[in-house]
């Protein structure tokens, strides 16, 4: 019997995420279930919803919402971690500031993604802390974006913790591919995937029998990329914005035919096709306020109003299954393999030692053990050692407080096309993070 706290309770993710742990009690039993969150406010309407719903479902578990990190981290052996620093004023800042410049707007990556990841790098430092003082043979499983960034800081930071960075983006794309060819879910495939956290490539698909399944994802991406409107099965997330992402796909795909793409490598590659077609006025913060963020906390306050969830319209966030999978992983030393992002220490043989790649592990009792990539090619190898000197720039700005080295990190990225530009959106962003940053 299991006792978890989320991180970032708050989160319009938490219901579904609470919903699906209570999902898979058979398999992860739960004791006790905390919601953390600094913002009490946004995290009480959330918090008496997922009450009733736990009282509903699984009334012997402990339930407890708090702000106090001594309540919160005390007696847990696993945190689930996922913040946003800032909220959703600063993604939308994030995202439009950049596009004032013609610079992709984006909350992971390119500028946008780099102002997150100095917010967040402080937030998620305090909650490992939390978690060593008050429960110090527990997990951190951690979600919280911009994740690579995030990663790299943890490796800085908190060497030794007891973190595993983890992305549910992977995820996503192998329950398409697994649609693709008919099968059910990513649980049917057998992965090989090599890169960074959003920036990254599968080189083999198989079926639990071993037979190679790339041909056929290759054919239906080629006229399709990612998206599964063609099999009718275009269901999970139809915003225009995801819509257009798995449809660019396609166009990444074209690179390197011998691989399958993540989708953010679209940001890198076609950059000037992304800008075209964002709008700086309504980006992705606003579709998201405008619909998960109304959404969600409108069925909480339903629930809490009728007094109970038995006709709600939250979901099980099926998806994040992947966090169970990690919890037992690590709790009953299953050897799942999953992709996480790690120290790469000769895995990809012909990449920095020192760089946070995301590439499969088998996950035990005692954390995530790597398994070896061999050396990658030409193309990736170039976009990849760019990308991690971008994110390890960002960090050592953090740390050491140096304006100069965001700059470099700005000027680095491939999404900024001229240093000069760099430099003006760099200006426009240290004014907009002056209550998160440190002092540059
Ligand atoms: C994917 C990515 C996450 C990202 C999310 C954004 O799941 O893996 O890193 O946070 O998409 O989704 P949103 O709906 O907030 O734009």
């Amino acid at each position: 019997q299991h006792s978890i706290v989320i991180a970032g309770g708050g989160s319009t993710y938490t219901p579904e995420i609470v919903l699906m742990l209570l999902d898979n009690l058979d398999k992860f039993p739960i004791r006790q279930l905390k919601l953390y969150d600094n913002d009490s406010e946004r995290q009480s309407t959330i918090a008496k919803a997922c009450e009733i719903i736990i009282k509903e479902q699984a009334p012997h578990i402990q339930f407890v919402a708090t702000d106090n990190p001594e309540i919160g981290f005390t007696d847990v052996d696993f945190v689930m971690a996922h913040i946003r620093v800032g909220k959703y004023e600063m993604r939308e800042k994030d995202e439009k500031l950049p596009l004032k410049y013609n610079v992709i707007g984006q909350e992971t990556c390119g500028p946008g993604g780099i102002a997150y990841g100095l917010r967040s790098i402080k937030g998620v430092v305090e909650i490992i802390d939390y978690m060593e003082m008050y429960s110090p043979n527990a997990w951190m499983l951690n979600y919280s974006n911009p994740a690579s960034i995030v990663a790299e800081a943890c490796r800085e930071l908190r060497p030794e913790s007891r973190v595993l960075n983890i992305c549910d983006h992977p995820i996503g794309l192998e329950d398409r591919m697994a649609k693709m060819v008919g099968l059910d879910s990513r649980k049917d495939l057998t992965i090989r995937y090599y890169g960074l956290n959003h920036f990254g490539w599968y080189t083999d698909v198989q079926d639990k029998d071993g037979n190679d399944l790339l041909p056929q994802i290759k054919s239906y991406m080629a006229e399709n990329g990612f998206n599964l409107n063609a099999i009718g099965k275009e269901t999970r997330n139809s915003d225009p914005s995801w819509l257009h992402t798995y449809d660019m796909a396609k166009f990444v795909y074209e690179l390197d035919p011998n691989t399958i793409p993540n989708t953010y490598l679209k940001y890198y590659l076609f950059p000037n096709t992304e800008v075209e077609i964002a709008d700086a006025n309504r980006t992705r913060a606003n579709e998201v306020i405008d619909g998960r963020e109304k959404r969600v906390f409108g069925e909480c306050r339903k629930i809490v109003e009728k007094g109970t969830a038995k006709e709600t319209a939250l979901e099980i966030g099926a998806h994040a299954t992947y966090i169970v999978d990690l919890a037992c992983a690590l709790s009953y030393n299953t050897h799942e393999r999953m992709l996480i992002m790690v120290e790469n220490n000769g895995a990809i043989s012909n990449f920095d030692a020192t760089a946070m790649v995301e590439i499969p592990c088998l996950v035990g009792s005692k954390g995530a053990e790597p398994l070896s990539i061999g050396s990658v090619p030409t193309f990736q190898k170039g976009l990849m050692e760019q990308q991690v000197a971008v994110e390890k720039l960002a960090v050592e700005a953090y740390t050491e407080g140096s304006k100069q080295k965001l700059y470099q990190a700005f000027a680095l990225s491939k999404t900024i096309p001229s240093a000069d530009i760099a430099k003006d959106l760099l200006d426009e962003l240290i004014e907009a993070n002056k209550d998160y940053w440190p002092t540059l």
